[in-house]
């Protein structure tokens, strides 16, 4: 057995507790079986998200008590603009409180009424602010990003005949850019690879189009290339961190995910959309050196940015994921593979064949788990989705249970503590139901959505 090593040790500790299971029923009846709804105090394990939990590192901490404070011209700032500047070799930087802050900074600026947006693979909150601009995005991913089951090591990848294709067909003008997902988070957190990247930025430069990469999951696509990319395993993470960010027009990410801390940012080099960006700022967001977060948030985002350059912190999440999903697989389970980054991904519509994608197989399993374990994952399929304007669904490509694993948070003996209970539920998933909405949002409806069993 291949034991994934945790290269940290635990010097502060939260206490968990696992609540009995008539409380389990009651907690989830009381959240509509709606996972976003459910309380920490009744949750043991929760993988519904990477996002804002991450551990942070005793540097990070130290860093937060020398943060200086200030509304405007703060050191702190400075600092972490120093930082983007050695990472990404990248000018300007504007703070925003988080990823989707910088998704509307951008999606304001750039998306015309009638836009399209080509991207490898849309994020809920992106897609939304494209949307409400006017814009419309298409997904130009390759045959391999849909497949539960693949041995590519890339399912992330752009397709590059599909861009040149919607190049031709719509002219420059209807393009108003360009983005790319790191590790893409809804297919699975799949990467790309650098060589199409390379690819991707040589259609953009010559077409004219601006390329912007979402750097949320830029830790765990940094490490699968080095991992995986055969061609650019010499290069150091810091080499190919400033490889990638040459061959894009802007950076944006959430920090929540990146850099372990709270908050986000912009980063560029094209002086003239810095300066379109910078002028709507301070209205959404904050004055140009917080944009939303704390002092603190910004000096400990600045060693969690350093501290991405180590491979054997950005390693953590990805083993512990292939360890989940390898063991899981043996147990003939559905998962997607290979394995990718942010959680290990189960296939709700395999899982749960008996259940049609009309009642959300992928919230049902969700609900299910944690009635049976305390584990809390997300449900990533068509309750995530937006309905079409006629109201009709809007059938996920994918029904998946994501079971994210926070970097550096969970022990091996807990990650075998949601195997052993997937497993047992898997053994007896006829017993699982259907879900239909009790009370139905009209925007992002899996955030506050109710639902109960069909
Ligand atoms: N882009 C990607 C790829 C993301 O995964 C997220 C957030 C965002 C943008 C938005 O960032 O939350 O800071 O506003 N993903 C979280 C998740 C919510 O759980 O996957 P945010």
């Amino acid at each position: 057995e291949e034991i994934p090593l945790e290269m940290h040790k635990v010097r502060i500790v939260q206490k968990l507790s696992l609540k009995p299971i008539e409380r389990r029923l009651e907690a989830i009846n009381e959240a509509g079986n709606n996972t976003f709804l459910l309380k920490n105090k009744d949750i043991f394990l929760d993988m519904l998200t990477d996002s804002g939990v991450n551990a942070m590192s005793d540097r990070q901490q130290a860093a937060m008590l020398i943060a200086d404070d200030s509304y405007a011209g703060s050191e702190t700032f400075t600092r972490l603009e120093n930082k983007i500047k050695e990472i990404f070799n990248m000018e300007f930087f504007l703070p925003a409180h988080q990823g989707r802050a910088c998704e509307n900074i951008i999606s304001k600026v750039l998306v015309k009424e009638g836009q399209i947006v080509p991207m490898n693979y849309h994020f809920t909150t992106t897609k939304s602010h494209i949307t409400v601009n006017g814009g419309t995005v298409e997904e130009i991913f390759t045959d391999e990003a849909l497949k539960i089951n693949s041995t590519n090591p890339f399912k992330g990848n752009i397709d590059t005949d599909k861009l040149k294709s919607l190049i031709a067909k719509h002219g420059t003008e209807k393009i108003a850019f360009v983005r790319l997902e790191a590790g893409t988070n809804l297919i699975g957190g799949q990467p790309f690879s650098l060589k199409n990247l390379i690819e991707v930025s040589r259609i953009c430069k010559d077409n004219n189009i601006i390329l912007i990469l979402d750097a949320s999951l830029l830790s765990d696509n940094l490490y699968f290339i080095k991992s995986r990319e055969e061609e650019f395993k010499n290069l150091s993470i810091r080499e190919i961190t400033l490889k990638i960010a040459s061959l894009c027009d802007v950076i944006y990410f959430s920090a929540r995910k990146l850099g372990c801390v709270r908050g986000g940012g912009i980063c560029t080099n094209n002086s003239a959309l810095f300066e379109r960006m910078k002028e709507i700022l301070p209205l959404y967001e904050g004055f140009l050196t917080y944009g939303g977060m704390s002092v603190r948030e910004m000096e400990a985002l600045t060693v969690g940015l350093d501290e991405t350059m180590d491979e054997d912190m950005i390693n953590q999440g990805p083993i512990f994921i292939e360890y989940m999903v390898n063991e899981l697989s043996k147990k003939g389970i559905p998962v997607v593979t290979p394995a990718g980054g942010l959680g290990c991904h189960i296939d709700a519509m395999r899982f749960l064949s008996h259940i049609p994608q009309t009642q959300y197989p992928a919230g049902a399993l969700a609900a299910a788990l944690y009635i049976v374990s305390g584990v809390r994952g997300m449900e990533r399929g068509t309750l995530s989705e937006q309905r079409n304007p006629d109201g009709s669904e809007v059938l996920s490509n994918m029904e998946l249970l994501r079971l994210a694993l926070p970097r550096r948070v969970f022990t091996l003996s807990q990650v075998k503590y949601a195997i052993d209970r997937i497993q047992w539920l898997f053994e007896n998933r006829e017993l699982v139901e259907g879900l239909t909405f009790v009370d139905e949002p009209k925007i992002l409806r899996f955030f506050f959505g109710k639902l109960k069993p069909v």
